[in-house]
């Protein structure tokens, strides 16, 4: 819905118990009626859509006429995950670099995915995310090919800065690093090998209306990222197995060739992008990281 709708937003005043939740959870737009202790709806151009007083009312008092309101399911209790099982979840989720070739991911499983991406967080509830859904080798591997034309120019580009020439030791190690980076993707390809998706039968692409847009998110990257992990999440719980590719989607943006094959908006921007498909190889245990550097103030 458009930013800048005044939302219309009923209160059902035989219905409410003046308990005043929607005004806890949500003081920008709802304020108590000094005359008779009501909620009311003071500022309803602060409203950005999230749906917290709908979701927070006992008594299902208030109706907000922008949401649809069908769509406000009761918790269910029974369903609620258990902590060492979202702490065991989190942490078997690897990286995933090979794919298994034969079986296909059906579009009922990818749309679970793509249920999962609506509900994450979005900065001002902009909700301008998009996504592209890259489906079967010939496709992805077309996307390779379109990518791996900008690494080469990209490359040439590094190659020509003088790596003799007195730079920074962290500089030096950074192009040193990227060089090696571009020619394995590039050699890899050359040689048969999807360095970029690892043969993955899908990809996930999301792109956003850019800053300069008139309906702009202003966190896009947070967004997608969020937004990307909703869906890997999701994805983990349905056996798949997922990869960010930081190396497509920072590249991705730039290249006319990619954007025009994905068919991305001129005003949007690419943001994010992962692989995804079931695992050839299962992980058997956990892995450890660094311990959390954590600094407390005011805990005891
Ligand atoms: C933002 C982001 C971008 C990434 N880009 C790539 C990538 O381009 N290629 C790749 O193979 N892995 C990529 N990774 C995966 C990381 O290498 C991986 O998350 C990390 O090594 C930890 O492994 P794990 O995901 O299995 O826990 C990316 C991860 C993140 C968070």
């Amino acid at each position: 819905m458009e930013k800048l709708t005044i939302p219309k937003i009923e209160i059902d005043y035989e219905n409410c118990d003046k308990e005043g939740l929607c005004i806890q959870v949500c003081p920008w737009v709802y304020e108590r009626d000094s005359r008779d202790d009501f909620p009311i709806v003071a500022y309803p151009l602060a409203c950005d859509f999230c749906g917290h007083c709908v979701a927070v009312c006992p008594t299902g008092a208030i109706t907000h006429h922008e949401l649809d309101m069908e769509n406000f399911p009761q918790v269910e209790k029974e369903l609620a995950i258990e902590a060492d099982a979202l702490q065991q979840l989190l942490r078997q989720r690897r990286s995933i670099r090979n794919y298994n070739q034969k079986r296909v991911v059906k579009r009922s499983v990818i749309e679970k995915m793509l249920e999962a991406a609506r509900y994450s967080p979005t900065g001002s509830n902009a909700q301008s995310l998009e996504h592209i859904v890259v489906l079967g080798r010939e496709n992805v591997a077309e996307l390779v090919r379109l990518i791996i034309e900008d690494f080469r120019k990209e490359l040439k580009l590094l190659e020509d800065i003088d790596v003799e020439k007195p730079m920074d030791p962290s500089e030096h190690k950074e192009l040193k690093y990227w060089l090696s980076a571009y020619e394995r993707l590039i050699n890899g390809y050359d040689t048969g090998k999807d360095m970029m998706f690892y043969d993955a039968p899908g990809v996930i692409i999301t792109h956003a209306p850019s800053a300069l847009s008139t309906t702009p998110t202003p966190v896009p990257v947070e967004d997608a990222t969020l937004a990307s992990f909703h869906m890997m999440l999701m994805a983990e719980t349905l056996g798949l197995g997922t990869c960010y590719i930081g190396n497509f989607y920072e590249k991705a943006n730039e290249s006319d060739a990619v954007r025009q094959f994905l068919e991305v908006p001129q005003e949007n921007d690419i943001l994010m992008s992962f692989s995804f498909g079931y695992p050839a190889i299962r992980f058997r245990r956990l892995v450890d990281r660094n311990p959390s550097k954590v600094q407390w103030i005011g805990a005891d």
